[in-house]
């Protein structure tokens, strides 16, 4: 996807870093990539739904590249996921990925999907889903996406339940039988974080 029009104003938009309770987050730089590629790509839990095979380390370099361009393009990307602490610790990477979107009834739409990864060793802390919930807290209150798509395949366990954890409804038998479509509104959102 290289040449998507960016459908809002991106100026107001806070610099990187950003930060969570317990994590850093900033765009990846270059030189992150054989850390990258050893947290992300290595794993076969890892890899096994996102994206099905052994990521080579020329791909995670185009990985990068992309995600930088896309945060020139709409002022965020996708980006790497650090440890806060003194010697910061590249745990995953987590972002709002846009995509080319087919409706039902024909149109088309780009629409953003939230992503998260984390390399094996930092599953089962809750980094996913304080990721997770800081794009979509960037989504709706700083970008004001109206909605933010999530399709992570149906066998990935762990993937929907960061998802049900923060209120994503999912729809049937959408896009074919191993994955599943759903969105989290603006409006949800707002509602659960006034809550
Ligand atoms: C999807 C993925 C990020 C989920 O990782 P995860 O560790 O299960 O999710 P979280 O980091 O949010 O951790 C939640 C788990 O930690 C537990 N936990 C432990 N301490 C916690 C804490 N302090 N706060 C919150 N949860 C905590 C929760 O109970 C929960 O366990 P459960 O799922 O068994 O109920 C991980 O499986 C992954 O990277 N997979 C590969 C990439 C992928 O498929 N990405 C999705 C497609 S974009």
């Amino acid at each position: 996807m290289n040449n998507l029009d960016c459908p809002f104003d991106t100026s107001q938009l806070p610099e990187p870093p950003w930060f969570t309770q317990r994590l850093c987050l900033r765009p990846f730089k270059e030189t992150d990539l054989a850390i990258a590629h050893q947290v992300l790509d290595k794993d076969a839990e890892v890899w096994q739904f996102d994206p099905g095979y052994v990521p080579s380390l020329s791909e995670r370099l185009d990985n990068i590249r992309q995600y930088n361009f896309l945060r020139h393009q709409f002022g965020f990307g996708p980006s790497a996921a650090y440890l806060k602490g003194e010697s910061e610790t590249l745990i995953g990477q987590g972002g709002l990925n846009p995509y080319v979107y087919d409706h039902r009834d024909g149109s088309r739409t780009v629409e953003f999907e939230v992503m998260y990864k984390l390399g094996r060793a930092y599953w089962g802390h809750g980094y996913a889903t304080e990721l997770a919930a800081f794009w979509l807290d960037f989504a709706f209150k700083e970008v004001r996406l109206p909605q933010v798509i999530v399709c992570p395949e149906r066998a990935n366990r762990s993937s929907v339940r960061v998802l049900e954890r923060l209120g994503a409804e999912f729809e049937n038998d959408w896009l074919d039988e191993t994955t599943v479509i759903g969105q989290l509104t603006r409006a949800d959102w707002l509602a659960r974080s006034d809550a």
